[in-house]
């Protein structure tokens, strides 16, 4: 039996996970929340997901009683953007996020735009997360492909200070950059950070890979896990290894 400590520690390390659900039907979404909920509570629907279902996949969640981080990575004009925002707000999403490279303008407008369509609606603001680099990027490929010169890691910086000086609750950045933003930015932002790997599952297409346990110690706040979950044979044997990895079992 597990000691109160342990299941303590279990439920923390339960809490940091944000499940990628990665599919393109509801009742694959629901079957996969429903194997992992509880320990998991927090589902990641991107625009894939997105895509085939629409907002009914929110408000699906929402019933389920789980938290969800809507992942459209909004890049647009300001006008745009803060429109948007009022409209995911309105759905009862817990995050959203919107890339930094859009710019101070755009990311001050979504965030005043979804403070204020949560407080017409008398709901909780939901967290708002800015893009730095994609973690399927390297130096070469932001270099030659999108002609940034600066060191990765300085840009992924500069766009998190970006971020926390426009009203960002947190950036999504690599877990390999974890340690410099949490340094830079103060132990309230949050880093939230996909590209982990256990150290069992295959790195798939992301390049700037840490495991759970490394991202943890790093500064991550939550990690974005998806395909070492979703694509494992036992989505829920995959949640146990990882959780016994985070706490030390
Ligand atoms: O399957 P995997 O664990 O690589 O899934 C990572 C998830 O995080 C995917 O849904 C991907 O779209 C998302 N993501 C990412 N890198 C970012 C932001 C989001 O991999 N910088």
């Amino acid at each position: 039996m597990l000691g109160e400590g342990t299941k303590m520690e279990r439920e923390e390390a339960a809490e940091k996970i944000i499940a990628a659900l990665d599919v393109d039907t509801e009742e694959e979404a629901y079957a996969l929340v429903k194997q992992i909920y509880p320990p998991v509570s927090f589902f990641k629907v991107g625009m894939r997901l997105y895509a085939a279902c629409g907002p009914k996949i929110i408000t699906g969640l929402k019933k389920l009683g789980v938290r969800v981080f809507l992942d459209l990575k909004f890049h647009d004009i300001p006008n745009t953007v803060a429109s948007t925002a009022e409209v995911v707000t309105s759905y009862g999403v817990d995050m959203f996020n919107l890339h930094l490279s859009g710019g101070s303008q755009m990311i001050r407008a979504a965030v005043d735009a979804s403070a204020e369509a949560a407080r017409k609606r008398g709901i909780p603001a939901p967290l708002v997360i800015g893009v730095t680099v994609l973690t399927s990027f390297d130096e070469k490929a932001l270099r030659e492909e999108v002609g940034v010169e600066k060191k990765l890691e300085q840009h992924v910086l500069n766009l998190s200070l970006l971020g926390l000086e426009n009203g960002l609750n947190g950036v999504v950045a690599s877990p390999r950059e974890a340690e410099i933003i949490r340094k830079e930015c103060g132990d309230d932002f949050l880093i939230v950070t996909p590209g982990i790997r256990p150290l069992w599952s295959v790195p798939d297409d992301q390049r700037r890979v840490l495991s759970p346990r490394q991202a943890i110690a790093a500064g991550a706040s939550y990690l974005v896990i998806g395909r070492p979950i979703i694509r494992h044979q036992s989505p829920r044997e995959a949640v146990e290894k990882i959780l016994a990895e985070l706490t030390g079992g």
